[in-house]
């Protein structure tokens, strides 16, 4: 896959694009990311990138021309073009499996109160990481970035992938490791003992509880089995 972010902040994305699992990604060829500062495409004298919005109110747009001549320069008809910004769609886990099956994707990092609207002539999805403001689009890009390598076959262990879609929409249940008792606070027996069916038991039943009790919204998602609707059942008697 290849990956291309135009920002007016390259500098954000040396310490991720060198750490962890996505330098090597990088490493093993499994993803290419350039990254361009659309500010050298500036025709202004100065570098300039952004300017007043017409009909007047507060703050500076970006303008057209630096980012529109780097997605020329860089044949973005063949990519699938993103534009963070918070008043885009929610991204969620279901468009990084989604994108992860792209052969190209562009991130365009919003900045400043936004960027002039004909941008939508040139891009496929306006995207935001949430209901939240952040300076610029850079970090979000980058939790794009992250969880759609992270997706790519080859980037991580296959196993850790196929896992999730089981418990797809849940939330994970808790894990423990050693020692088995710490500072007085002790594993749930049901894991310590070998049982598999009453791990198995034990893990969808606080997955389940889990999701109940911070995001009920997700179980609406879930196809649930007749154990999980067991299992939720017990658990609505018992946070009552
Ligand atoms: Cl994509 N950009 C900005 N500036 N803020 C955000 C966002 C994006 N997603 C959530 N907040």
């Amino acid at each position: 896959m290849i990956i291309d972010i135009l920002t007016l902040f390259p500098e954000m994305f040396e310490g991720v694009l060198n750490s962890s699992i996505i330098k090597r990604a990088i490493d093993k060829n499994v993803v290419t990311i350039n990254i361009h500062d659309f500010r050298t495409y500036s025709n202004n004298k100065h570098k300039k990138v952004d300017d007043t919005p017409y009909g007047g109110g507060a703050g500076m747009l970006l303008t057209l021309q630096p980012i529109v001549d780097c997605l020329k320069a860089i044949n973005y008809k063949e990519a699938k073009v993103l534009l963070t910004t918070p008043s885009g769609s929610t991204y969620n886990q279901e468009k990084a499996k989604s994108l992860s099956e792209e052969n190209r994707i562009i991130i365009i990092c919003g900045h400043y109160e936004g960027i002039d609207a004909r941008i939508e002539n040139y891009i496929d999805e306006e995207v935001s990481i949430g209901d939240f403001v952040l300076t610029g689009g850079e970090i979000a890009s980058l939790a794009i970035l992250d969880s759609v390598i992270r997706l790519l076959p080859e980037a991580i262990n296959a196993s850790s992938i196929e896992d999730e879609s089981f418990s797809y929409n849940l939330l994970e249940y808790p894990q423990y490791t050693k020692p088995a008792s710490f500072d007085g606070f002790d594993v749930p027996s049901q894991l310590v003992n070998g049982n598999h069916e009453e791990i198995r038991k034990f893990r969808r039943y606080t997955s389940l509880k889990k999701t109940f009790s911070l995001r009920p919204d997700l179980l609406d998602k879930v196809m649930l089995t007749k154990e999980d609707k067991m299992f939720l059942n017990e658990i609505s008697k018992s946070i009552k």
